[in-house]
């Protein structure tokens, strides 16, 4: 395994994480604890074993489900052996709800967690430099170690800055995959300059680069970007022959291209299988003409979805006690 700073904060992740929103979520077909458990202990199990050491998870998933497996799962294979990421909500609009926040997190993962992200910018007309100040006063009371951002555009990326005063963010958890570039507009250059790290969800479209043409759950079949990448012909077939020539799979080349843009991948699984195939991603040496020829296929996703990076940004029009109630009433997402 290879390892990569996270942002200035010092410690040092392995160049592909594991996201944990497929951990208990309704959204990808869990209906009962123990399957999800057991999914969940293996493939931490399997990440200890592959030295993949970085763990993505948020108070959302599952209603707090995903949570209580990974810690239950990182308390069995040994703490010291992973750095853990989850998310506060992004209708958590005061210091005193996030501080809240982030206290039922460490409650369900039963330790300190290390970064604490804000899992969306809060809605209008909140301040955003209220939530800065509870991010910050959650790891300024030892809550958390470092906190982040996540599905933050350029723009607010530069507010949250201004608006930090104890504590910098270290981190900024956006979508970004070969079928989804457009954080090599603005954002990625923005986050070099701060040092900021790239974590990149969906870094396999949901399974649409790993080769799955029909979607199979209800996160899938409502993903625009996972309907375009597993009809595009021309963008698999150049993922699959490039696999072919490094006897490696797709999905270890669609992370391994992340990972040469220097984005820390946290690719999901219900499989625990695939966590050994993950972290293959980051023995894979791709050449410079193979990153080009893979470049230059999926070069039609760097505007197609939008100028700037814009993902979750409905949510900003949404009141956040609506938001809180309409996910509290779906248990989660
Ligand atoms: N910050 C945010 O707003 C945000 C938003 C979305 C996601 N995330 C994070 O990012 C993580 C990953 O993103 P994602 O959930 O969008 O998914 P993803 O990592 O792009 O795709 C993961 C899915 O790909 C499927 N897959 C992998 N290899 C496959 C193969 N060979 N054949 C068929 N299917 C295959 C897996 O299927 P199986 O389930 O069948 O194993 C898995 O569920 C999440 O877990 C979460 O932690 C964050």
């Amino acid at each position: 395994m290879k390892y990569t700073s996270l942002g200035k904060s010092g410690l040092k992740i392995s160049v592909v994480g594991l996201g944990f929103w497929q951990a208990g979520s309704r959204f990808w077909g869990w209906t009962d604890y123990s399957s999800v458990s057991k999914s969940v202990i293996d493939g931490v199990g399997a990440a200890l074993e592959t030295n993949i050491n970085f763990l993505d998870t948020a108070e959302v998933y599952g209603g707090g489900l995903s949570e209580r497996v990974v810690g239950e799962a990182v308390r069995i294979h040994g703490r010291d052996n992973f750095i853990v990421a989850s998310k506060v909500a992004g209708y958590r609009v005061t210091s005193g709800s996030i501080v809240g926040g982030v206290e039922n997190i460490n409650r369900r993962l039963g330790f300190t967690v290390d970064l604490i992200q804000l899992h969306w910018p809060p809605p209008y007309p909140w301040p955003l430099c209220w939530s800065i100040r509870g991010l910050e006063e959650a790891v300024s009371r030892g809550l958390a170690h470092y906190y982040g951002l996540s599905n933050f555009p350029s723009s607010l990326l530069e507010e949250a800055l201004n608006c930090s005063k104890r504590f910098e963010p270290v981190s900024n958890q956006v979508q970004y995959s070969l079928a989804y570039r457009v954080p090599e507009l603005k954002l990625k250059g923005l986050m070099e300059r701060y040092n900021l790290a790239l974590i990149a969800w969906s870094p396999l479209a949901k399974g649409a680069l790993a080769g799955l043409r029909e979607a199979k759950t209800s996160a899938q079949r409502g993903d625009k970007v996972f309907s375009v990448a597993s009809s595009d012909s021309t963008l698999l077939d150049t993922v699959s022959r490039i696999a072919a020539k490094y006897n490696a799979s797709m999905s270890q080349v669609a992370l391994a291209w992340l990972i040469a843009k220097r984005a820390v991948p946290i690719p999901g699984f219900r499989d625990p299988s695939r966590v050994r195939e993950y972290a293959g991603a980051a023995r894979l040496r791709i050449s410079e003409d193979d990153l080009e020829a893979l470049d230059e296929v999926s070069i039609k996703y760097l505007r197609i979805w939008g100028e700037d990076y814009g993902e979750l940004r409905t949510l900003r029009y949404i009141p956040a006690f609506i938001q809180r109630i309409a996910i509290t009433l779906m248990g989660g997402i």
